[in-house]
């Protein structure tokens, strides 16, 4: 979780859209792990606010169900669930009364009387990104963000839809919150694997001298998911997976991989070295995203063993939408280490399986000693398997038992969360949130070069008649996205699969 040592700190936290989804699911479940875990200080308050009118106990009894049907820690029998739910309060609210604000400043001041919080106030924004900039503030215009302790914002993304409205956003947002106060959140760096890639990496001398272009061929990073546009039509219309996947999460896991060692295990060194990727990253021009990136969008098919409609046909999204479900995308990073080495990173719905995972192909030896007899040598991969499994698997070389010159593939796999369950990200990023640990969270530079590296893609999809190549639900994504490996004579390897993941690299390239 924490890069640093502080001691826990008391607070009162404030959740904007505490009704909804997000904090049914994620929020209230991660707050009780930590509460369960003693990773919350004692002295702390939380404060739902809605649109809804409800009573504290009905909402206190919609945050159970939430916990008991999503959380991992278990609520039964136990005096802990009485003693963390009185530490929860509900106001009901419409951010855009500026006036309403006053009302909840004295909520907020109530609960740090009785709870002793010394001023510390955590602003978590649960709600749609249209509203973040007016929520900042009216908080400063109610006088919330005045304070005697630490003030945090923590947003949702996306954050803007690109440059230009992520940089008015961020001019807004400044205005009530310096950038050390924002904690931009993206999940997929609250969870282990990629935070543990900094440490496979650095604390491991076996990789690090092997970490770069002379002995890397290319890095494949893959998230699939087997689930279509569920009930999110109305926003994913408008984001498509290009920005609902490519500009965070992927380009996130890219600079985990990328950068430098940074200079000391400090939060905005860390940031700095992830920065200096971006930088790096090639921008196409509009002209030469075809040659680059592919999108693709799924047709009708079969996933998890069940007929399931086309996108176009979903409920909520336009019979003619061009909206792509599936990025697949050619990346490049110019500085001395990553020279000419592709990272392919590919994202789609509806695929055959939910999973992410990091391949890192290793170049072939001269063809000297071991080749030219019944096989040709695999080469070695290291796989990061990010979720569901956790975990890395090495893929070496070595002499089939008994024979004198069958070389198989064998692979030294290691499961992060077999022994013991990994905390889910947004208890990770919670718990650092409390703490003041911004380091997995979001600075404005990477989130703004995200968007100058993604802009042009989507300008060149947007005045394309063409629109996305279809894909079969349950396959892999477009022909196109193949034939963008195979072009350079590579192919994306199985993901996903451990048990044959050693037969299937060798026998079986995934060409469906
Ligand atoms: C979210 C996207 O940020 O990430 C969703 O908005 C996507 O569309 C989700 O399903 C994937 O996250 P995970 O953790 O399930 O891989």
């Amino acid at each position: 979780m924490s890069t640093q040592q502080e001691e826990l700190q008391p607070f009162v936290l404030v959740i904007f859209g505490a009704t909804g989804d997000l904090a049914k699911r994620k929020l209230f479940p991660a707050l009780y792990s930590l509460y369960h875990e003693g990773k919350l200080h004692r002295k702390f308050a939380i404060i739902g606010t809605g649109r809804s009118a409800m009573s504290l106990s009905e909402f206190r009894e919609e945050v159970k169900i939430g916990v008991a049907s999503f959380g991992r820690t278990s609520i039964e029998n136990t005096g802990e669930w009485e003693s963390f739910v009185e530490k929860i309060d509900y106001i009901a609210l419409d951010v855009n009364d500026e006036n309403a604000y006053g009302g909840l400043k004295e909520t907020v001041e109530k609960s740090e009387r009785e709870q002793n919080t010394g001023g510390n106030r955590m602003f978590y924004l649960a709600i749609a990104p249209s509203l973040f900039g007016t929520v900042s503030t009216n908080l400063r215009k109610g006088g919330l963000t005045d304070t005697t302790g630490w003030k945090r914002l923590v947003i949702e993304k996306p954050f803007g839809r690109d440059f230009t409205s992520a940089a008015q956003l961020n001019e807004q947002v400044k205005q009530s919150f310096s950038e050390e106060e924002i904690y931009r959140i993206d999940h997929y760096l609250g969870k282990e694997m990629v935070q543990n890639i900094e440490v496979i990496r650095f604390a491991n001398s076996m990789f690090e001298p092997l970490w770069n272009n002379r002995h890397i061929d290319n890095i494949q990073i893959t998230a699939s998911e087997t689930v279509g546009v569920e009930e999110r039509a109305s926003y994913y219309e408008h984001s498509g997976a290009l920005r609902d996947m490519v500009q965070n999460h992927m380009l996130q896991m890219v600079m985990m991989v990328c950068m430098e060692p940074p200079s000391r295990l400090k939060t905005e060194a860390i940031r700095d070295e992830k920065v200096k990727v971006m930088r790096a990253l090639r921008r196409y021009t509009e002209e030469e995203v075809s040659q680059h990136v592919v999108r693709g969008q799924y047709t009708a098919g079969i996933t998890n063993g069940k007929k399931v409609p086309g996108y176009r046909e979903e409920t909520g999204v336009d019979p003619a939408s061009t909206t792509e479900t599936f990025v697949a995308a050619q990346l490049f990073v110019d500085n001395f280490r990553w020279a000419e080495v592709p990272i392919y990173i590919r994202t789609g719905k509806r695929m055959p399986k939910k999973v992410t995972e990091i391949v890192i192909q290793f170049k072939e030896l001269p063809k000297r000693l071991y080749f030219n007899r019944n096989n040709d040598l695999n080469p070695n991969l290291l796989i990061i398997r990010i979720s569901p499994q956790e975990g890395i698997n090495l893929l070496l070389n070595a002499k089939k038992q008994g024979t004198d010159d069958k070389i198989i593939p064998i692979g030294m796999e290691y499961c992060n969360d077999c022994m013991e369950e990994s905390p889910e990200a947004y208890e990770s990023l919670l718990y650092d949130a409390t703490m003041g640990d911004s380091t997995f969270f979001t600075r404005w530079d990477e989130v703004s070069l995200a968007w100058k590296f993604v802009d042009p893609i989507r300008r060149a999809w947007d005045r394309d008649n063409e629109g996305p190549e279809p894909y079969e639900a349950g396959s892999w994504g477009p022909g196109e996205a193949h034939r963008l490996l195979e072009q350079n004579g590579k192919k994306w390897w199985p993901v996903g699969d451990q048990e044959h993941q050693v037969v299937r690299a060798v026998e079986k390239p995934d060409l469906s």
